[in-house]
């Protein structure tokens, strides 16, 4: 399974690919307001500063609505280094655009994904990664998790390649469930990362480890 962080802040990048297991980043464009990046000129060289720092995909969002517009922002943003995916929305014009960028080898994320059938339609498309947001599911009382179980379902009856991004992850729970259900990536927001690491009974035993060794030294 490939983890993703989900964020544009450059410190909690580095520090989850100092970690050793990150795949990939995912940004949107809420994510690139919270980090204050201001101008077309300074968002084009945020996503190519976190490219470098990573060497690996990483999602940029196009922002149009029409799907030829959605095009030629992809074909900008695609431009900016061989790593970037273009985020394109689950919509009728997003899906022609899909189509269109997949013919030209520009590989694109659809975004906000809430059902199997958006799903199934983008991969359908052409789409390299379809993101459906679990937790926002959650937050209006539907299982995000299931969705994403029907999914991995369809993709794997028709053999789709497109990858499965478990996107608007809040808590360690949504990446063991996609993990054991086979997703293939989830993008994890960094405090998340954190909580998957620490566990009290880790903490307790290296502190009487420790405080076991200090005798050791001094005897
Ligand atoms: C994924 O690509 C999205 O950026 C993200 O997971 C959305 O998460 P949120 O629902 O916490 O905003």
């Amino acid at each position: 399974m490939k983890f993703f962080i989900d964020t544009a802040n450059l410190k909690e990048i580095e520090e989850a690919h100092r970690l050793g297991i990150l795949d990939g980043v995912t940004t949107n464009p809420s994510l690139i307001a919270k980090e204050g990046v201001v101008g077309r000129d300074a968002f084009v060289r945020h996503i190519k500063a976190v490219c470098d720092l990573v060497g690996a995909p990483v999602s940029a969002e196009a922002v149009s609505t029409a799907a030829e517009d959605l095009v030629s922002e992809a074909r900008e943003l695609a431009a900016i280094d061989e790593n970037v995916v273009v985020k394109i929305p689950m919509t009728i014009e997003g899906l022609k655009a899909v189509r269109q960028l997949a013919d030209e080898g520009v590989r694109t994320n659809v975004t906000l994904v809430f059902s199997p059938l958006q799903a199934l339609m983008a991969a359908k498309a052409g789409a390299s990664y379809v993101s459906p947001f679990v937790g926002r599911l959650d937050d209006i009382a539907h299982v995000g998790m299931e969705v994403v179980s029907e999914i991995v379902d369809i993709f794997s009856n028709y053999l789709f390649e497109t990858e499965i991004i478990v996107a608007s992850v809040r808590n360690p729970l949504h990446v063991l469930e996609a993990a054991k259900m086979g997703a293939d990536i989830a993008t994890i927001p960094f405090k998340v990362i954190g909580q998957m690491a620490r566990h009290p009974l880790t903490d307790l035993g290296l502190d009487a480890f420790l405080k076991d060794w200090k005798k050791v030294e001094t005897r």
